[in-house]
């Protein structure tokens, strides 16, 4: 299959659904994700970004590693290879990534992660997830029931990457919840007052 008729798998229609098994990923297959990642990006992110902005996401997934502490990682795998991955960070509450491989686009695969993510997310006691999603991926998050936040541009070696804030809340915000939110932010207050104030007073 040529790369245009790939690029153009993710806009086909929904294909029978591939029942893949979801488990945690083994630490001997980051490379094996690493690569998936960088064929999902080049082939399915080209309608929405340049070569030069896919590379520069490319290279800045690896420096951020999303593999780092607090990832909780599913990888979907068919007949024994993996064909999808998708990462909770728990500490930040947010989606790190989900990809699927072009071949097994509109299968499901990437709505079966998800499934697997908000699970793991709500078993954690977690209300809300928040992902940072790429122009390609927003019609996948939207089906899901994720609501767009609003538009941001990152930028990775000067290059300018435009992507959209999402959030799914799953189970509501409690009062305790919310006077615990103010509370932090009170307090996060009081210290920048405190700082400013001291470095203030120390220039003087
Ligand atoms: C986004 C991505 C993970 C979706 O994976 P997927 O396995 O193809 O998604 P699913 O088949 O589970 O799709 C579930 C639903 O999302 C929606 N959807 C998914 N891809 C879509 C697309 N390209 N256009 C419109 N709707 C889409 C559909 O409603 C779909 O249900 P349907 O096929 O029954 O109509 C995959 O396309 C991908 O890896 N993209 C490139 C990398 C990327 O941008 N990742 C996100 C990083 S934030």
């Amino acid at each position: 299959m040529s790369e245009d008729e790939q690029q153009n798998q993710g806009d086909n229609f929904s294909k029978t659904q591939l029942f893949v098994t979801i488990r945690l990923t083994k630490p001997d297959e980051i490379n094996t994700l690493l690569q998936l990642q960088t064929k999902s990006l080049r082939i399915l992110t080209a309608k929405d970004y340049d070569r030069r902005q896919i590379e520069a996401i490319i290279e800045r997934n690896y420096r951020l590693n999303q593999f780092r502490m607090g990832a909780i990682t599913f990888v979907a795998e068919y007949e024994g290879k993996i064909i999808g991955f998708a990462i909770l960070n728990r500490i930040f509450r947010i989606i790190d990534a989900v990809f699927v491989h072009p071949d097994f686009v509109r299968r499901s695969v990437g709505k079966q992660l998800m499934f697997a993510i908000e699970q793991e997310a709500i078993q954690r006691k977690i209300k809300s997830l928040l992902v940072l999603s790429s122009l390609t991926a927003i019609n996948f998050y939207q089906a899901l029931g994720y609501q767009i936040l609003g538009e941001t541009t990152i930028s990775h070696n000067k290059i300018k990457i435009p992507c959209v804030y999402m959030k799914k809340q799953f189970l509501p915000f409690t009062l305790i919840d919310r006077l615990y939110g103010w509370i932090i932010i009170v307090l996060s207050c009081a210290a920048i007052a405190r700082f400013l104030y001291l470095v203030l007073s120390l220039s003087h």
